[in-house]
Parts: C-alpha cells; sequence; structure tokens
C-alpha cells in the first residue's frame, strides 16, 4: 500500500485524481478548507496551507492539484517528508507572459516564482519534483471557460463571438490529467522536469464554443458579430456588472494560437490525452 497526501483534492481535477487513486493500492490524506466525510481510502484533513490539522508525517507521494503558489510556500516548510511530488502548474506561464494585463502578469509572476520554488525545495529534499501544465481545462462542467459559457447559453439560449475568434485551442479533459499525474509517479524521466498537457485535438476557440453549445439540451446557437460590436457589447454588460472577467487581452487572444507540443509527455510517460468530445457533465447536465 502507498500513501499520499492530496492538494487542492475537491476541485475538478483533484477530484478526478482521488477517483483514479485505486484503494487497493493507495492510503489517501486530501486537504479541503471545509469538511468532508472520509471514504474508503480517502481521510480529509479540514484547514488552509497555513495550518491543516492531523497531517501526516511522511507520506510515498505529495499531489498538489489546487493553487500552485500556496502549495509551494507550504512544501518549502518541510512539514510533511516524501520522496516523490507531482504539482500542477499552467501553460499560462507562456501565454500570459506578455498580457497587457497587469493583473493575468502578475498570476504569470506568481507561477513562475512558484514553479522554480517547487523545484528548489525538491531538489535541497532529494525529493523529485513533476510539474505539469495543463492548457484550458474541462470535462467536470466546473471550469471558468466552458462550463461559464455553457451556463450562460443555457439562460439565454444562445451565446455570443467576435468574427476571427479563429485562434486554435487544445482542451484537456480532468481526467486525462488526473492519468497523467498517476502516470508520472514512477517515471524517472520525469523527474526535475515540467511539462504542457494539451488536450488530444487542436480546434478553433469558435469550433470548441460551437460544440460546446450543441451539448446543451436544447443545444444553444452560436452568433457571430463584428469586432466593435462585440467590444462595445462587452463593455455594456461589464458596465452592468457581467463578463468581468472577460479582459480585452482574453477577447485578443481569441484569435491568437496556443497550441502545446506533447511529444515530451508523450514520450516520456505515455501521455494520450483524448479528443474534444462534450458530453452532459462537461456542460454542468
Ligand atoms: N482550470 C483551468 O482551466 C486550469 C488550466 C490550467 C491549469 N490549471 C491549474 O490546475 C490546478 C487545479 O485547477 P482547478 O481549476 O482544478 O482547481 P481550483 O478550483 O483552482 O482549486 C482546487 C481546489 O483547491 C482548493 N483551493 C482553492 N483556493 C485555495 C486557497 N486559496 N487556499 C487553499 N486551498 C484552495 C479548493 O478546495 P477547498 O475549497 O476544498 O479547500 C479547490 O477546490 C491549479 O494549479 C490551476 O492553476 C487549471
Amino acid at each position: 500500500m502507498r500513501t499520499a497526501l492530496v492538494f487542492g483534492a475537491s476541485g475538478q481535477i483533484g477530484e478526478a485524481l482521488l477517483a483514479r487513486l485505486d484503494p487497493s493500492q493507495w492510503q489517501v490524506s486530501a486537504v479541503s478548507r471545509t469538511p468532508r466525510p472520509p471514504s474508503s481510502n480517502v481521510r480529509w484533513l479540514q484547514g488552509e496551507f497555513a495550518g491543516i490539522e492531523g497531517l501526516p508525517d511522511s507520506v510515498d507521494v505529495i499531489f498538489s492539484t489546487g493553487p500552485l503558489d500556496g502549495f509551494a510556500q507550504w512544501y518549502a516548510r518541510g512539514q510533511v517528508a516524501t520522496t516523490r511530488v507531482i504539482a500542477f502548474g499552467s501553460t499560462s506561464v507562456d501565454t500570459k507572459q506578455a498580457s497587457g494585463d497587469a493583473y493575468e502578469r502578475d498570476i504569470v509572476a506568481r507561477l513562475q516564482a512558484a514553479e522554480r520554488l517547487v523545484f528548489e525545495t525538491a531538489e535541497t529534499n532529494d525529493a523529485p519534483a513533476t510539474l505539469l501544465r495543463p492548457t484550458l481545462v474541462y470535462g467536470a462542467g466546473r471550469d471558468q471557460t466552458l462550463a461559464r459559457i455553457a451556463a450562460m447559453a443555457r439562460r439565454i439560449g444562445c451565446f455570443v463571438l467576435p468574427r476571427g475568434a479563429d485562434g486554435r485551442r487544445q482542451p484537456v479533459h480532468v481526467d486525462d490529467l488526473a492519468a497523467a499525474a498517476l502516470a508520472v509517479v514512477d517515471a524517472p524521466a520525469t523527474y526535475a522536469r515540467a511539462y504542457a498537457l494539451p488536450g488530444g485535438e487542436t480546434l478553433t476557440y469558435r469550433e470548441m464554443v460551437a460544440r460546446t453549445l450543441a451539448a446543451l439540451d436544447p443545444p444553444a446557437k452560436l452568433w457571430q458579430v463584428p469586432m466593435p460590436m462585440f467590444r462595445g457589447a462587452l463593455s455594456l454588460a461589464r458596465m452592468a456588472g457581467m463578463m468581468r472577467g472577460l479582459t480585452d487581452d482574453a477577447v485578443a487572444r481569441m484569435r491568437e494560437d496556443l497550441v502545446f507540443d506533447a511529444t515530451p509527455a508523450r514520450n516520456d510517460f505515455g501521455y494520450a490525452p483524448r479528443a474534444f468530445i462534450v458530453d452532459r457533465r462537461a456542460v454542468g447536465s
């Protein structure tokens, strides 16, 4: 029996990881800020990074599937001994580096610092770390992009995009990320390395949204309008307190390719993500 400590275990990736940690092989401690009932092989610990009750002295593997900056600082304090660390970051470290939005650049800077701290701490502790950087995550019906689009389209029966939203995307399913986290555990080639984890299909932003809308019951319509009209409507929506998360930079990125190479992950741990298939769960039904 192996032991694991999972941060962010209630999140969309964490939940998929817990489901993959076979009770006949893994004894799991999972951290949440909210009290949760135990299950067959999962003991929930309550707390924030600054104070978690009942942490084990040591575990075989620590998985971080929540905020990387909080995890990196917690790990550097050395409260739990381990010989292996697997942590999720984001491909945003590459795609948002030159964003015109100061908030996005700050997130990138924090992610980069957190990645560095995880690798430095792991090296000091002689516990190899692997960083996994997903592209746009979907599948659990609670992501910030497609599930949100689905929720809005369900309310109003349609969704509007600016014309030319043809930047390529590679949405990645939460379960493929959970499988990747487990696949790297015993893969020495992945020690002290970071991997982009794109989904198994590359498609345009418009096609990604169209497929999401088609999965709704009833399906919602996709309208495309000229960019100036879209920006005008977005300004009005923001004034009404809506769509504040959709920044001008995020709109501009709809026309940009955000594409990553899965070859290193495929070669080092057999990463084989699925094509982009949107089922009812992915759209929160
Ligand atoms: N979502 C995406 O599209 C995407 C894309 C690329 C990379 N990623 C990365 O993948 C990882 C997981 O993403 P996710 O969207 O599944 O997770 P998430 O929802 O951001 O967080 C997962 C869990 O972490 C806990 N958590 C959140 N904020 C916390 C805080 N301030 N302090 C302590 N715990 C906190 C929450 O659990 P409790 O409420 O139970 O405490 C939450 O359910 C993150 O590192 C993220 O950067 C996500």
